[in-house]
């Protein structure tokens, strides 16, 4: 998100691992080794290829690399049923600083447990993951529905705060909200269901009856092709999902935020102001429900701590396509945006996502890896757990030699 792979102020090196993706699926055992290269579209389709009753928890656009995917924890649209990404790793190979290859034998509990949730280029490189696949349905059901303001849209949001989170796990519904040009927000529900329209209509009727959704309204699929839909890719051949190039190019800037409590329904019919603005054209407001499986972890257990209590995470993008003279402007308005959501969202810290990384949560020019300068964004994306990155970074990376402006520091 902040190009922290290909971009410093200091010499540096750039690992390419685009030749580095092979993905090799053991059907019997549910599991599989995928090698850091591999984007998730392509970790997908080779599942697929193999067997259409396994799957993995994968984030909503394809062209993601699983390096910094999982190395942040992962979530999607399958998150309240199988957790992370991260809490599907059960073994991995990474070179140390020292050039020394280790699994997660030899790496012990401790390192592998940062890698699954402490970030990436911290650490080590990671060559590969093995993961334990999990079984999908041969049929799922998706729908997108927009509404617009007159079709009670803030409503609509308001009370998907309440619904969202605490629906059955094999539902999610994602919502995204953006403007409608004329000064009012509409919001799209994006739902994907691990079961049949069938019971997907019904159980809407009985949990969100005021979004009105209708058979007409969904589409059954098979899992894969479900993938590549909440990709917003063409419906059609899967083999799109193995196009590193099928994506908008835009610039964008991204912040988070994680609520622990319903907003009030008027904050959404502010927001429609928001999107009057020539930044805010292109812009989005996103939210992923978390609950179900997320509930049932500890906080602890992997360094994304951003578990039970939390409805949902917010995600704001503003885009630009095209020239980029002016982009300074764009970051400037979704900073006023962080700013104006403060009273809503979670508190002490102000808890962002990790894979969702923004350089403009303590940024400081002096000594960027210092332990107090580097702890102001520690603990918004790991909250307690920066402690234990930090000590075991401390003791496998003395040397401070995977570094960028925000690894976790060596102390
Ligand atoms: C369009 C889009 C949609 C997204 N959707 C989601 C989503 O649904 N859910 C979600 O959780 N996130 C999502 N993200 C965020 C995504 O998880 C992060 O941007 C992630 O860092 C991308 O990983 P990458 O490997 O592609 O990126 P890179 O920029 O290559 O890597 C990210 C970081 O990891 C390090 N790194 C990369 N490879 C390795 C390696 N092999 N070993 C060690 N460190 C490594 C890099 O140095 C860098 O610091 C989305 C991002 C985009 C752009
Ligand atoms: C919007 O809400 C009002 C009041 O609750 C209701 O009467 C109306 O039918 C709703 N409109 C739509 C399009 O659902
Ligand atoms: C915006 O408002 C104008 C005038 O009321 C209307 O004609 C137009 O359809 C509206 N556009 C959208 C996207 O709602
Ligand atoms: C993607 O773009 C790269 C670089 O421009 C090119 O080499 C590659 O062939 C493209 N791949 C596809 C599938 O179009
Ligand atoms: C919004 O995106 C469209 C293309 O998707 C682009 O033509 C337009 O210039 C963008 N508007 C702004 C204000 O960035
Ligand atoms: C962005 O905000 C900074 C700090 O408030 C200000 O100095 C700068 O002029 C702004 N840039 C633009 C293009 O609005």
């Amino acid at each position: 998100m902040e190009g922290l792979s290909y971009v410093s102020e200091v010499p540096f090196v750039v690992v390419d691992l685009v030749n580095l993706r092979s993905v090799d699926v053991d059907v019997d055992d549910g599991s599989a080794w995928v090698e850091a290269g591999a984007t998730i579209g392509e970790l997908q389709y080779r599942i697929a290829e193999k067997s259409r009753a396994l799957g993995f928890p994968m984030a909503t656009c394809h062209t993601v690399g699983v390096a910094g995917y999982f190395s942040g924890g992962g979530h999607g649209p399958v998150c309240r049923k199988y957790g992370l990404a991260a809490d599907n790793i059960i073994d991995a190979r990474l070179i140390d600083a020292n050039g020394e290859i280790l699994d997660r034998k030899s790496m012990g509990e401790d390192l592998f447990w940062a890698i699954r949730g402490g970030g990436g280029g911290s650490f080590g490189i990671v060559l590969d993951w093995k993961i334990k696949l999990v079984p999908v349905p041969s049929t799922v059901t998706v729908f997108t529905l927009t509404k617009t303001s007159e079709q009670n849209a803030t409503k609509l949001i308001h009370q998907w705060q309440y619904v969202a989170p605490n629906l059955p796990q094999d539902l999610s519904i994602l919502l995204t909200i953006s403007g409608d040009g004329n000064g009012s927000i509409q919001a799209t529900f994006i739902g994907l269901f691990l079961g049949r329209v069938d019971n997907l209509v019904s159980l809407m009727a009985e949990r969100f009856p005021r979004l009105g959704l209708v058979k007409q309204d969904c589409t059954e699929m098979s899992w894969i092709q479900s993938v590549a839909y909440l990709a917003q890719l063409p419906q059609g051949p899967v083999e799109i999902l193995l196009d590193r190039n099928a994506s908008v190019k835009s610039y964008f800037k991204v912040k988070s935020d994680y609520v622990n409590q319903p907003i009030p329904e008027f904050v959404f019919k502010e927001m429609g102001r928001w999107f009057e603005d020539e930044e805010g054209r292109n812009a989005t407001i996103s939210f992923v429900p978390y609950g179900g499986r997320m509930d049932e972890i500890p906080e602890s257990e992997t360094p994304f701590p951003h578990r039970a209590g939390n409805l949902y995470i917010i995600r704001y993008v503003t885009a630009e396509v095209g020239e980029i003279s002016d982009f300074q402007k764009y970051i400037n308005w979704t900073r006023r945006l962080y700013r104006y959501m403060t009273p809503y969202v979670s508190k002490s810290p102000r808890e962002a996502y990790i894979n969702y990384r923004d350089l403009d949560i303590g940024v400081n020019d002096e000594d960027k890896t210092s332990y107090d300068q580097a702890s102001t964004w520690g603990f918004k994306y790991f909250k307690n757990n920066f402690e234990k990155l930090v000590k075991v970074k401390s003791l496998v990376d003395p040397e401070n030699f995977f570094k960028h402006e925000q690894s976790i520091p060596s102390i």
